[in-house]
């Protein structure tokens, strides 16, 4: 054993939301140990933990989720005791070209790290598996309602297909085996360190480089938006107090159209680059519609307001005005990610990214 009070495994650590949960567990937590796993896949990457690598609370461990023996290794060698999972693919788009990765890493994965918990742990302890979810899981909304954790799951795309089958796998080994769980669906996250393949980094960054800003459709769709660090501290709060077995449904409470989202980053930045008012909205280019086109995600997060007190602190303004100075200053991190190739997966099917 060790002197830590917890050893807590979080996959996906070096990723957009992984880095953030590690970071504010690492600083909030220092009687825990945090264990990042992590295959440093095209969107993990270390330079997301800069501050934090040298603590003596944090580890970094390079390993595939899929990997049966070197989970057992890690889980003897750290004496794991709860699991955090983020790890998965994780962009819709790549799911539409590659489905069977999805499958790999987000079913199969998931399955395999059930079972080293399961097999490891003693399961009369409080040792906890929490999974961290979409609410792409519950399908697509018109133009009313909201997601409640009773909606049932109806996910359309391979990506939503597959973390709603690892949802299901979650709840299967609790009821099956009696390990204690837990899991959140979040609605569409933003903020510093966000891989620029997703919609808002994609259009920040192509502003910045007067590139074509791809708008699927008529940018009508819509998405309900929350920063990472409220999303973070969401998972945080439910890891430490959420009962054994529950769902808690994440979101901001910040529906915008696509379009309106892309008319406030045109705004932000070129005022920011002191660019005239408007200068980047010839940018904008309606291209073909994403494949099963989800219309609309918005999310009732009562129960995680009720119960355990959660509310965002970010209004989207304010969120999404510092997003826009943390890129304009980290240019030379989003250089360095988009100068590999890893846009050879889209094989060009919408406009030059
Ligand atoms: P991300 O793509 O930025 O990071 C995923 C991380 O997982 C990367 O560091 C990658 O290297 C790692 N990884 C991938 N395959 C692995 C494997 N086989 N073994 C070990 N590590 C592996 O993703 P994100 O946006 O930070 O999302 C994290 C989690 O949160 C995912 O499970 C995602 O489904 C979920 N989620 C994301 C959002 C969002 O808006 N981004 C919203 C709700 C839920
Ligand atoms: O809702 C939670 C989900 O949000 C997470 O589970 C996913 O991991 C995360 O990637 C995100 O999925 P989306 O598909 O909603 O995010 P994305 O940034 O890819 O797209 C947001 C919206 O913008 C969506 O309606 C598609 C549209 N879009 C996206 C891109 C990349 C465009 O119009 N143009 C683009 O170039």
């Amino acid at each position: 054993m060790n002197s830590f009070t917890k050893n807590i495994l979080i996959t996906g650590g070096a990723g957009f939301i992984g880095s953030h949960l590690v970071r504010l567990l690492v600083n909030k937590y220092p009687n825990y140990k945090i264990i990042n796993l992590d295959k440093l896949t095209y969107a993990g990457n270390l330079d997301n933990l800069k501050d934090i690598e040298a603590k003596v609370n944090y580890k970094f461990v390079k390993a595939d989720i899929c990997n049966q023996n070197e989970l057992e290794k890690i889980f003897n060698e750290f004496y794991i005791d709860n699991v955090i999972h983020l790890a998965a693919e994780s962009h819709v788009d790549r799911s539409i070209s590659n489905p069977l990765e999805f499958v790999q890493t987000n079913v199969l994965g998931t399955v395999n790290l059930l079972n080293v918990a399961k097999n490891k742990w003693n399961l009369d302890t409080d040792n906890v598996f929490y999974h961290v979810s979409t609410d792409e899981v519950y399908g697509s909304l018109d133009d009313d309602g909201l997601f409640l954790e009773t909606t049932p799951y109806d996910p359309r795309s391979p990506y939503s297909a597959s973390k709603a089958s690892s949802d299901h796998f979650v709840r299967a080994y609790h009821e099956t085996y009696g390990l204690k769980i837990k899991i959140s669906n979040c609605s569409n996250n933003y903020g510093s360190h966000q891989f620029p393949e997703k919609l808002i980094p994609l259009v920040i960054n192509n502003i910045l480089n007067k590139k074509p800003l791809p708008i699927y459709g008529k940018g009508e769709n819509i998405r309900d938006w929350l920063h990472v660090v409220d999303h973070a501290e969401a998972i945080d709060l439910i890891f430490h107090e959420g009962k054994n077995g529950e769902t808690f449904n994440i979101g901001g409470h910040n529906e915008r159209k696509n379009i309106e989202i892309v008319k406030l980053l045109i705004q932000l930045v070129d005022i920011k680059l002191n660019r005239p008012e408007g200068d980047s909205l010839s940018l904008i280019t309606y291209v073909k519609d994403r494949a099963g086109h989800d219309k609309r995600y918005a999310i009732d997060s009562k129960k995680l307001n009720q119960q355990l007190g959660w509310t965002p602190k970010y209004t989207v303004e304010k969120g999404i005005e510092e997003t826009v100075d943390w890129y304009l200053k980290n240019m030379k991190w989003v250089n360095n990610i988009v100068s590999g190739d890893y846009l050879n997966y889209y094989e060009n099917q919408y406009v030059d990214r």
